[in-house]
């Protein structure tokens, strides 16, 4: 039984999807905080905060675990510099419950969700693994720090983990079973996608003075189900006691900026989509875009979807489903 922290959230419902596609038993863990009960897909589920360590016990008193994946965390960068605390607690302190409960447990495998906000302002692009990591916001903090912690434990408990750094997760389940909810929203692509659709006046591009050909924010967007194929990899290479880097970049290795992304979606949509000027955003790095080798070559992972606009339109298609209509 593989347990998942944070299955009912974005990337964590995609990855349930793909393990139980490749035949894994799953039981999911969430708090149900910004997981949706809408999006869980087995009946294996424990209600319950990772700051509640009986909830804990539950789960591994209830289930035979035999590996840990762990999304269930605070992700918002924005929320993370108006709200420290939170992210330290729920991040940091939450994780250190669950690695308690493993210990106790004699549980060994644990693949960690990490970030590309651990880097903050790359020196250089592509960014590999070893680049130097100065986090710009609390939430790229939390996850830094947790991987530093997840080290000593390797070192002194015989932990076998390994964190997936992820670059700007997009687009929703192909066959539009599940797809990105988050409320409130605050992710570039749907937030563009909701005013195609008039449930919001127009986009506000945090940032037209950046040092980026056309000023504005570049990023690395990565479809959600290649991520979500990613972690299984990375199981099966733990299970099988292959040696792993500690840390893996999961993007497609090419950058796209705000504007582009405003146009991908203007043209996938067939609308027009006002857009205005604004202010930075507090804690954003200018550029962020990953040099993915590692994984492909370790993992053997690579991403079917290489470009935005087949990103956008997974992510539009649910976003127009009867389904995700019913659910909001
Ligand atoms: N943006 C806008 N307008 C909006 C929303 C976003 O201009 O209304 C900009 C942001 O300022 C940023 C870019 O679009 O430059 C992407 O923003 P997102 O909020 O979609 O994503 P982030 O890059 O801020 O953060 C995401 C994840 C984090 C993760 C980070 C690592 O949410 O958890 O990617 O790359 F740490």
């Amino acid at each position: 039984m593989i347990l998942v922290t944070g299955g009912a959230g974005y990337i964590g419902s995609h990855t349930v999807k793909e393990l139980l596609k490749q035949g894994y038993e799953v039981v999911v863990f969430d708090n149900l905080s910004r997981g949706r009960r809408e999006l869980l897909l087995t009946e294996q589920f424990v209600e319950g905060d990772l700051l509640d360590p009986r909830a804990l016990e539950t789960a591994f008193q209830g289930y035979s675990i035999r590996a840990v994946i762990h999304f269930a965390a605070l992700t918002s960068v924005p929320e993370s510099v108006a709200e420290p605390e939170k992210y330290y607690r729920n991040n940091v302190v939450g994780t250190l419950n669950l690695l308690d409960a493993m210990r106790r447990h004699e549980v060994a495998l644990l693949i960690f969700s990490s970030s590309a906000a651990v880097y903050g302002d790359p020196e250089r692009i592509p960014i590999p693994e070893d680049h130097p990591k100065r986090p710009k916001n609390p939430y790229g903090r939390t996850k830094l720090v947790m991987e530093e912690i997840l080290a000593d434990y390797g070192r002194g408990y015989g932990l076998r983990h390994v964190s997936l750094r992820y670059f700007n997760a997009a687009g929703s389940d192909p066959e539009g079973e599940i797809g990105e909810w988050h409320e409130p929203e605050n992710h570039l692509i749907p937030i563009v996608l909701e005013v195609a659709l008039g449930q919001r006046p127009y986009l506000e591009i945090y940032g037209t003075d950046y040092e980026t050909p056309d000023g504005t924010a570049v990023r690395d967007y990565v479809h959600v189900a290649d991520l979500a194929r990613a972690h299984v990899l990375a199981l099966q290479a733990l299970e099988k006691g292959r040696k792993l880097a500690p840390a893996y970049n999961l993007g497609i290795g090419r950058g796209y900026s705000v504007r582009e992304v405003w146009e991908v979606c203007q043209r996938v949509t067939g609308r027009t989509i006002p857009s205005r000027a604004a202010p930075r955003r507090a804690g954003d790095p200018a550029v962020l875009v990953a040099d993915p080798r590692l994984a492909q070559q370790d993992l053997g992972w690579k991403p079917e979807f290489t470009n935005l606009e087949a990103i956008v339109v997974t992510a539009w298609r649910w976003m127009n489903s009867p389904r995700f209509g019913k659910f909001r």
